[in-house]
C-alpha cells in the first residue's frame, strides 16, 4: 500500500528504488511540516517561552506566551512528533531540550528558526509563481509581505555577529581606515543593519545606504534616528542605471550583502560600484555560494533550499523588474567574470567558517 493514500500497489512499487524514494519523500514532507511549525514557533514566541527549559503544560505555555491554548496544544503535538519538544507522559508537561533551545530561540546564535520563515514566506506567492511558469515574467517585491523583515533577521545572523571578527578583516587595515574616517556605501542595503552597526562603531566615517524599497529605507531611517546615528543617511534609489547614475570616485568602501543576484541589472550595478569607488577603494560583496552549474551544485548541502529561494524570490523579483533574472545560484565563476568586466583588476574570493551559504568577494581597481 502507498503509505499516504492507501492506493493499491502498482507494478512499479515492486521496485525497491521506488519504495526507497517514497519513504524519503514522505519523510521530507514530514520535515517540511516541521519547518512550517518552527516558523510559527519563532513568530509567536513559543520557542522563546520554552527557552529556560521549564516543564510546562499546554495551558502553562499558552499563558506564558500570551497565546490561545488550543493552537498551542496543536503546535505542541507537531513539535513532539518532530522530536523538537519532549513530552513527559506522566505529568503531561512539555520541555524544549537545551540543545534545541540553543538553535531555536532569539538568544541562540544562529537561530535556525529564522531561516524556517522563508518557507511560508515563499509559499504565500505560489499562485503567482505558477502563473510565471505559464506566462513568464516575475513576482514583484511588493507581493512578499514580510520579506524585508525576515531578510534583516537572516542577515542579522550571517553578517552582524561576524562583521568585526571575520568579514571586515578580509580587507587588511580596513578597520583602521574606518576608525580614522572614510566614506562608505552599502548598495541594496535593505533594512541596513550591517551599515548601522558600522556607523555606530566608526563615528568618524560617513555611511550611505541605497535601496529600491521605501519600506526598508523608512525602517532603516527611523531605526538610525532612534539609535542617535548622525553619520548615516539613506536614499531610496533604483540601481538599475547605477552604471550611469553612480557618483564618480565618491566612496572608499562599498559593500553589498546578498544584493547582487536579485538586481534587475546586476552588471549595471557592479559597473556603478566600480565608478563610485575612490582611488585605493575596495568593494566587499557577500553573495550566494553557487558553482554556476547544476552539476557543480549537486552536492551543495543546501542546494535545494538555495535554488528554491532563487526560483520563488531572487530570480522572480529581478524578472518582475524586467531584469536579468540572474538567480541566487549565479555562481562564483560568473561573479568573477562580471567583476572583471566591470573593471575590477583584482578579485579575491573568500569563504568564512560561520557562513555556509555565501562567498565573500574583495574587489579592487
Ligand atoms: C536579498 S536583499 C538584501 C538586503 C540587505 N543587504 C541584507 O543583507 O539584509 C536584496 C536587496 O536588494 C534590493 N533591490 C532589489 N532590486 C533593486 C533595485 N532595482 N534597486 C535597488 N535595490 C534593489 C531589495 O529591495 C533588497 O533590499
Amino acid at each position: 500500500m502507498c503509505q499516504l493514500c492507501s492506493a493499491p500497489p502498482s507494478a512499479a512499487t515492486n521496485d525497491a528504488d521506488v519504495g526507497a524514494f517514497e519513504e524519503r519523500f514522505i519523510a521530507a514532507m514530514n520535515e517540511a511540516a516541521m519547518i512550517a511549525m518552527a516558523s510559527l514557533g519563532h513568530r509567536t514566541g513559543l520557542f522563546d517561552a520554552m527557552a529556560d527549559g521549564e516543564a510546562l503544560t499546554s495551558s502553562g505555555l499558552a499563558a506564558k506566551a500570551g497565546l490561545d491554548e488550543r493552537y498551542v496544544r496543536e503546535w505542541l503535538g507537531a513539535m513532539v512528533c518532530a522530536g523538537i519538544v519532549v513530552l513527559d507522559d506522566g505529568s503531561g508537561t512539555y520541555i524544549l531540550p537545551r540543545a534545541h533551545a540553543a538553535r531555536l530561540t532569539r538568544t541562540a546564535s544562529p537561530n535556525l528558526a529564522v531561516m524556517a520563515q522563508f518557507m511560508p514566506l515563499l509559499s504565500a506567492v505560489e499562485d503567482d509563481i505558477v502563473g510565471c511558469f505559464r506566462n513568464g515574467g516575475g513576482v514583484p517585491y511588493a507581493r512578499f509581505g514580510r520579506f524585508h523583515e525576515v531578510m534583516a533577521e537572516e542577515s542579522g545572523q550571517t553578517v552582524l555577529p561576524e562583521l568585526e571578527a571575520s568579514i571586515l578583516p578580509l580587507v587588511p587595515r580596513l578597520q583602521r581606515r574606518l576608525a580614522d574616517g572614510i566614506a562608505v556605501l552599502d548598495v541594496g542595503c535593505g533594512r541596513a543593519r550591517a551599515l548601522m552597526q558600522m556607523a555606530e562603531r566608526y563615528p568618524k566615517s560617513q555611511f550611505t545606504g541605497l535601496d529600491l524599497s521605501e519600506e526598508a529605507i523608512d525602517w532603516a531611517r527611523s531605526t538610525a534616528r532612534a539609535r542617535g546615528l548622525a553619520n548615516i543617511k539613506f536614499r531610496t534609489q533604483d540601481l538599475a542605471d547605477f552604471d550611469r547614475a553612480a557618483p564618480l570616485a565618491a566612496y572608499d568602501l562599498i559593500t553589498s550583502f546578498d544584493a547582487i543576484h536579485d538586481q534587475p541589472q546586476p552588471m549595471a550595478m557592479i559597473k556603478g560600484i566600480r565608478r563610485a569607488l575612490a582611488p585605493g577603494g575596495v568593494y566587499l560583496a557577500q553573495d550566494i555560494k553557487g558553482s554556476g552549474s547544476h552539476a557543480g551544485d549537486r552536492d551543495n548541502p543546501i542546494g535545494t533550499l538555495l535554488y528554491t529561494i532563487s526560483c520563488m524570490h531572487c530570480m522572480t523579483v529581478s524578472l518582475a523588474q524586467g531584469g536579468a533574472g540572474l538567480g541566487a545560484m549565479w555562481g562564483r565563476s560568473t561573479a568573477e567574470s562580471m567583476f572583471t568586466e566591470a573593471g575590477f583588476g583584482s578579485v579575491e574570493v573568500h569563504e568564512l567558517a560561520h557562513d555556509l551559504q555565501n562567498y565573500y568577494y574583495v574587489c579592487r581597481a
